[in-house]
């Protein structure tokens, strides 16, 4: 363990400094970003504003034709093109043969690395260490930068809290004060300290607002969420993201509240301007401008343009609908010019800001160099050592010992390098991970290990991305075929002294348009699980997936469960690191784990009801089954052990507005280094508004050697303890008595109170 946390500083140390090479310049104040601004506004005709105010699509998407419209001044920005030479190809369209020569901003869907590959982002929230984050999205704006990108539509910081929705995958799961620390130290990531700064590149929070409490986690269906929840649980990682300067947002493609949110003024202007005081530019999500036809919210198209821009909506993306009408809306004085203008300032200062207009060019002979740095693998390598989540470890099942001399590596997921890598992995990207089999085979290579994948899985109903995916395209298999992959998989495992199964999603059953009805394991998978523990070998269960799986049969049955998510690059690596005891498992699940689809939405926050569950007359919400969660909000193991005690408040008092310490001793009581996040929830008693049973409200991942110690103190100040009140209709922080909880997880049990008064 030493090791690791060695090489990560050494990492850090050597990216920076790689990063420091290039040219500095001192940023601009925003004086100079003013008056650039303004002076060349001044200039321009007013289809060349509404030309800044146009995403456009680029050369991956049919029938794309950005040159012409570059030339004429008529997009500010190109997406869905990934490609150097071409890239600086249209950039000199845009600066050489434009009137005004300004240059274009490409932006493109770089979520979790660019060509190294980290962890999905639900993978790197469960390390519970926002550092591993903010890392992961510094490499990956190294590297989209040197090839010539310039803005990511990332973060996603969208709340989820129903496993069915498929974009689970792309955030940071179900919790606000989680989602806020990790959106912010993805914008610290991306964008570096400044906008701007050498290498990074401008971060995008997404999707405004709510896009997470899709109704039935169906992906694009309307959310219906009252305002106390929106500014409690859904707006605080935007806010943050906000806090951290984030260049851009995205609005989101469904309705809120019966209200689009491309079209919402609420959302685009009072709160995120007005009350947060945003200073960026808003980009619709791709087509949904156009969309609010089909929304039944805007008449037509030149309504649709009409309503969005009057909302805040500052740039199209790819739905063509502000080119097409916005010039006509202004000369029939509908829309102001003065409007035109407040939307396409923002914008220009963000192109002023990234230095577009010095250094428009990425520089072709730098990028094979930076995509290549061997350090960013060991970064992706750490980053998912430190994602994985230990969520079963039967009389220390793991790790395994290295004199394991026969191996079996069982599952359909066990070899597949693009499933390794998981979602968003399109735009002509070449997946390069390093599968859970080759990081077995390279960890043990005197080891016999065998490997059969075991039946295929596939998505019952294609999705609309199946053409972007990397990889080959295989015919279904056969039921025959099927079977005879199950028996041959059950054989290999019969051979061994040990079997790896390697099971879960391929990489589109989650993110965008993959929401599932069911969190079983698909295809055959759990059957060929059930087949194989039934040969009474040592098996552990490697999950590679996007989202909470209900593996109730595995928490019973399955000695080890180690949930790797989809692990990035050196997925496979850091794996083998994890089963054999070179790297021990501390992160923590950012989100409940359901036993069924159908209890979803589930996560920890609720508040109490009349009756509540587990009470002797209701044992459970369902009268087929227990309503708790398989695996709770923040659990995770260890192979070391840790207890927590004294738990003690600096004052059992406190006052309104005034700030109190919180402290409690960990130890490591085992026999290994390791990890343990320690977590502080807070609950008020009564208020105005009914209260959750428990809301997070601090968190620090401890290292600590066998036999260590450590204190931890947190502060609970107004920040913890006000809340957006319904009754109230705004912030109060009230002289209640609050319960405090300090622990491992979100049930954790070790108490005290705290009255807060006048
Ligand atoms: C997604 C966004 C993404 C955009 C551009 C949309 O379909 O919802 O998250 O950034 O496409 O690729």
């Amino acid at each position: 363990m030493k090791w690791t946390v060695f090489l990560a500083a050494g990492l850090l140390v050597a990216t920076r400094s790689q990063a420091s090479a290039q040219p500095a310049p001192a940023p601009l104040t925003d004086e100079q970003v003013k008056a650039k601004v303004e002076a060349l506004l001044g200039q321009m005709t007013l289809e060349e504003k509404v030309g800044q105010l146009t995403q456009i699509a680029g050369g991956l998407f049919p029938g794309a034709k950005p040159e012409e419209a570059l030339r004429k001044g008529g997009a500010g920005s190109v997406l869905w093109l990934n490609d150097t030479k071409e890239f600086n190809r249209l950039q000199r369209v845009a600066v050489e043969e434009s009137r005004l020569r300004i240059p274009v901003l490409y932006g493109l869907d770089v979520i979790h690395g660019y060509r190294t590959i980290f962890p999905i982002p639900l993978a790197l929230a469960a390390s519970w260490d926002p550092a591993v984050h903010e890392r992961a999205a510094a490499v990956a704006a190294t590297e989209a930068r040197a090839a010539g990108i310039h803005w990511t539509f990332a973060p996603m910081v969208d709340i989820a809290r129903d496993a069915r929705w498929g974009r689970i995958a792309e955030g940071a799961g179900e919790d606000p004060y989680l989602g806020a620390a990790m959106a912010e130290a993805q914008v610290r990531g991306f964008q570096g300290p400044y906008l701007g700064a050498p290498g990074r590149l401008l971060a995008c929070a997404k999707h405004f607002a709510a896009y997470g409490a899709a109704e039935g986690g169906r992906d694009y269906d309307p959310v219906y969420v009252p305002e106390g929840r929106l500014r409690n649980v859904y707006f605080p990682p935007f806010h943050a993201a906000v806090e951290a300067r984030v260049g851009s947002v995205m609005s989101a493609y469904m309705d809120l509240n019966d209200v689009p949110a491309a079209g919402n003024r609420w959302l685009l202007h009072d709160v995120l301007r007005e009350d947060w005081g945003f200073g960026g530019f808003v980009v619709s999500d791709a087509m949904a401008i156009g969309n609010l036809v089909i929304q039944n919210f805007a008449r037509d198209g030149k309504d649709a343009a009409y309503r969005a821009l009057s909302a805040g909506l500052n740039m199209d993306m790819a739905s063509n609908t502000y080119p097409q009408y916005l010039p006509g809306l202004v000369g029939e004085g509908r829309i102001s010019k003065a409007q035109i203008d407040e939307a396409v300032r923002p914008i220009l200062a963000v192109k002023f800001r990234l230095g577009l207009f010095e250094h428009p060019y990425a520089d072709e002979s730098r990028v094979q160099a930076v995509l290549s740095d061997p350090g960013h693998r060991q970064e992706s390598r750490l980053a998912a050592q430190r994602s994985m989540v230990l969520l079963r470890n039967e009389n220390r099942a793991l790790p395994l010992p290295k004199t394991v001399s026969r191996l079996a590596v069982i599952g359909p997921l066990a070899d597949s390098p693009e499933d390794t890598e998981g979602s968003w992995m399109v735009f002509g990207h070449v997946p390069a991970a390093v599968t859970v089999l080759q990081g077995i085979r390279a960890k043990l290579p005197g080891a016999t290990v065998e490997y059969a994948k075991g039946p295929d899985i596939r998505r019952d109903i294609p999705s609309m991305f199946d053409g972007f995916m990397p990889g080959p395209k295989k015919p279904p298999q056969t039921p025959d075929q099927a079977e005879a992959a199950f028996q041959k998989a059950v054989e290999t495992a019969r051979g061994a002294d040990v079997v790896v199964m390697v099971l879960g999603e391929l990489a589109h059953m989650s993110g965008e348009a993959a929401s599932r009805a069911s969190l079983d394991l698909p295809g055959r998978q759990e059957e060929l699980l059930k087949a194989v523990v039934a040969l009474g070998k040592s098996v552990v269960l490697v999950l590679v997936n996007g989202r909470p799986l209900s593996v109730n049969w595995a928490a019973e049955h399955v000695g080890a469960i180690l949930e790797a998510w989809q692990p990035g690059t050196e997925g496979g690596n850091a794996v083998a690191d994890v089963l054999f005891g070179d790297a021990n498992p501390g992160g923590k699940l950012p989100v409940t784990f359901p036993r069924s689809g159908a209890h979803g939405p589930l996560y920890y926050a609720r508040t109490l009801t009349h009756q509540p569950e587990g009470s002797p007359m209701y044992r459970s919400r369902y009268w087929d089954g227990p309503t708790t969660p398989l695996y709770p909000f923040g659990y995770g193991l260890s192979y070391t052990t840790f207890a927590f005690s004294n738990l003690r408040l600096a004052a059992p008092q406190v006052k309104v507005e005034g700030s109190v310490g919180v402290s409690v001793d960990l130890e490591n009581t085992g026999a290994v280094a390791g990890d343990e996040v320690v977590q502080l929830y807070v609950h008020q008693r009564a208020g105005s508004d009914s209260r959750p049973m428990r809301e997070l409200k601090g968190f620090r991942r401890v290292s600590l050697e066998p036999g260590g110690k450590q204190t931890v103190t947190f502060y609970l100040g107004p920040d913890e303890l006000r809340y957006w009140s319904t009754l109230q209709r705004k912030w109060v922080q009230e002289a209640e008595a609050f319960d405090v909880w300090v622990g491992a997880d979100s049930t954790a049990k070790l108490h005290a109170d705290l009255a807060v008064v006048p």
